[in-house]
């Protein structure tokens, strides 16, 4: 074929070429390309052995023959095939007569394309085998010693390229996926506040820690539930830490504050220009929780397209990322909080009863503290002890009667609320006893009416609501909402901007 000094020059081009390539598609082309100059065949394949599935996969495929059988993407058991020949053997096969003898799989396929000889090279890297080079051409017969030792040292340059290829690229995905990682933990750190482990000791509390020590340790999905600040993002998290995917992470998604258009990228991930300002790839929330537990928070929020989307990746465990024709399998534990009501919000069209069924496998419901004052006097002297060492403060203790009050008091903001107040009382604290502000403590009266009015406003807002939805926010006629509620068209429109309420804009030229 060529002479000894030829062919060094030949195979240090070779080499040059294919080490110069940092992604596997370039290294194709740059293979193909490259052994065309140095050897004759009509066809070319580089397969890559894959031990999940035990076969091999052809990457590159070139061929000038018009009838083409096995394609790119074509995959070959290793059983009884030449190319399994070749990764057991870790050596060269050659069929020198595909006209008069085919030995294995491929070859009635290769003698369908009209090829007479075939010869399979191991892609060795020290040890391992990563698949073969195979050269197949029309010319029957034997190749010379020397033009097989030349293609046994182009294969052997090919299987470093594709190594470092592919290290090259494992790296880089690794390199992302800490990025980003470490981004989120970064963020992660700021928002919260460790108190460690749950403090309580009321019958209800001791209920929902028993609910959490049966469900920790399996994978099942779980839905806690309970007015705000009653611990739910704290539950979420002693529930991974009693489950064997405590070393992995938890990532917690709050669905209220996701931007909307950019919903889907930041829970799936995107590939790289998927779409304008997309210029990296990027690990969605699910792919970062792959292994551990992914804490949804404020479920209620998360737009009903999503929705839709989440279901299929708890159905089938396969998250797409966007702009991705892939799949990528995912092992995650999904646990979710609300302090909405799901079911009503199901009634209203808010969120589908089929995610909502998935999700409310094992409910758990944080009773509000003032249904368990026993926590109380606990939880005020772990937070009092909490805030007395952070702030660096001198003995701090309560006053006989502020317990009490504080007993009495009903917490619409539940356990956040008495953390924050006793975190103002400490910075506050002039002597060694706390002292709590008459106003913070708004007595039980005062409230509940607060609260019967705000409900009573929330009745109103919904009623109006849904009479705007039916008559597809027509206010004026006889069909309109003003006159199916009894009201002055007028006094609708007020009511409406003192609700807060506006024609959602697909409507507004009706
Ligand atoms: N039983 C408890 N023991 C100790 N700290 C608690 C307990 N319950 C809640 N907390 C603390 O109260 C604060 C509020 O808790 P968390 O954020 O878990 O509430 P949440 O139910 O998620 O509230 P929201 O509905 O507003 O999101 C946190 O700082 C949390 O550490
Ligand atoms: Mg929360």
């Amino acid at each position: 074929m060529r002479d000894i000094e030829g062919n060094y020059r030949a195979l240090l081009a070779v080499t040059n070429a294919l080490n110069s390539q940092r992604d596997t598609d370039g290294l194709w082309r740059v293979i193909i390309e490259q052994i065309k100059k140095v050897v004759p065949w009509e066809r070319a394949g580089v397969t890559l052995y894959s031990a999940e599935s035990d076969s091999f996969r052809f990457y590159v495929v070139e061929t000038s023959m018009p009838t083409r059988v096995l394609q790119r993407d074509a995959v070959i058991p290793r059983a009884g095939s030449a190319v399994g020949w070749v990764y057991e053997h870790r050596r060269v096969h050659v069929r020198p007569d595909l006209t008069r003898e085919r030995l294995f799989v491929e070859d009635d396929f290769f003698a369908q394309e009209g090829l007479g000889r075939m010869i399979n090279l191991p892609l060795l890297v020290h040890d391992t085998c990563l698949g073969t080079l195979n050269i197949g051409s029309v010319q029957t017969g034997y190749p010379d010693v020397e033009d097989m030792e030349f293609l046994e040292q182009v294969a052997s340059q090919i299987a470093f390229a594709i190594d470092h290829v592919q290290a090259y690229e494992q790296i880089n995905r690794l390199r992302e996926e800490l990025a980003r990682e470490n981004e989120y933990l970064v963020e992660e750190i700021k928002l919260t506040h460790n108190f460690g482990t749950m403090v309580g000791k009321s019958v209800a509390l001791r209920q929902v820690l028993m609910l959490a020590q049966a469900v920790g340790p399996t994978s099942t999905a779980a839905l806690i539930t309970g007015e705000t600040g009653t611990g739910k993002e704290l539950l979420a998290r002693a529930i991974h830490e009693l489950s064997p995917r405590r070393h992995k992470a938890f990532i917690r998604v709050n669905c209220a504050a996701l931007l909307i258009g950019l919903v889907e990228s930041e829970l799936f991930g995107h590939e790289r220009g998927a779409f304008t300002g997309a210029d990296q790839c990027r690990l969605g929330r699910f792919e970062l929780a792959n292994g551990g537990t992914l804490f949804l928070d404020e479920i209620s929020e998360m737009p009903l397209e999503t929705q839709a989307k989440l279901l299929r990746v708890l159905e089938d465990g396969q998250v797409d990322r966007v702009g991705s024709s892939q799949s990528n399998q995912v092992d995650v534990r999904i646990i979710a909080a609300t302090n909405a009501d799901l079911v009503a919000a199901i009634g209203t069209g808010r969120f589908r009863a089929d995610l909502f069924y998935r999700l409310h496998v094992f409910p758990i419901v944080i009773p509000p503290l003032r249904d368990r004052p026993e926590d109380i006097p606990l939880l005020a002297r772990h937070f009092l002890e909490y805030f007395q060492s952070k702030l660096k403060r001198p003995r701090l203790d309560f006053g006989a009667q502020v317990m009490d009050r504080l007993v009495r008091y009903t917490w619409p903001g539940n356990v956040r609320e008495l953390q924050n107040m006793i975190e103002r009382a400490v910075i506050l604290a002039r002597s060694s006893t706390i002292v709590i502000d008459d106003q913070f403590l708004m007595p039980p009266s005062a409230l509940a009416k607060a609260d019967a009015t705000d409900n009573l406003h929330e009745l109103e807002r919904l009623h109006i609501l849904q009479m705007l939805d039916r008559t597809m926010w027509r206010i004026y006629g006889p069909d309109g909402a003003a006159a199916q509620l009894g009201l002055n068209p007028s006094t609708l429109r007020s009511r409406l901007k003192r609700l807060g309420l506006k024609r959602p804009v697909h409507l507004a030229s009706i």
